[in-house]
């Protein structure tokens, strides 16, 4: 029987998803490697893998509301076997549902595999931030998407 295709599912993240949320992060080196708790202060949406009866998380991002009229992308990574099938946009799709106002990002100007993510979903470089990462050894790409 061939395989049956996946569908993404986009759904809040809940305490019970940080394990997931942990594994993901830990896969994804080049996403901020936070204590999972920490991820209670802000919000969080879940893309979750769903075929036949099976549901396996993903993917996830991290986002705060800053002002009524701001929003960060705060964090986002997709486990290494599931990444360029579409997830992570899906994840950019759901956070700019539930969003209000502009988008920023800040991205290490070495993933270039993320800043494409990014301008293939209409976000532009906004700015630099001299040093940001590793110690002063690689500047942040601003970046902001407008409504
Ligand atoms: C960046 C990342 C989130 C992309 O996730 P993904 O689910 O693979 O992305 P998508 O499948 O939705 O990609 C959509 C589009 O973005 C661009 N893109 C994504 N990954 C890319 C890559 N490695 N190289 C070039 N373009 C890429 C492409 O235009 C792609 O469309 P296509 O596959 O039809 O060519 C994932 O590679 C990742 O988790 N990286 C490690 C963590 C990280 O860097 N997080 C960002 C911190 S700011």
């Amino acid at each position: 029987m061939p395989d049956q295709p996946n569908t993404i599912l986009i759904r809040t993240a809940t305490e019970r998803d940080y394990p997931a949320i942990a594994r993901i992060q830990q896969t994804s080196p080049e996403a901020a490697q936070w204590p999972v708790g920490d991820y209670s202060n802000y919000r969080v949406l879940l893309a979750v893998l769903a075929s036949g009866g099976s549901q396996v998380p993903a993917g996830f991002c991290a986002w705060r509301q800053s002002t009524p009229d701001e929003a960060e992308l705060l964090n986002l990574a997709v486990e290494p076997a599931n990444r360029r099938h579409g997830v992570a946009s899906a994840l950019l799709s759901a956070l700019e549902r539930e969003a209000t106002g502009e988008l920023f990002l800040e991205v290490a100007e070495s993933n270039l595999p993320a800043i494409a993510l990014y301008e293939h979903h209409g976000w532009a470089k906004t700015g630099t931030r001299i040093g940001y990462y590793h110690s002063g050894k690689i500047n942040g790409i601003v970046m902001q998407k407008r409504p």
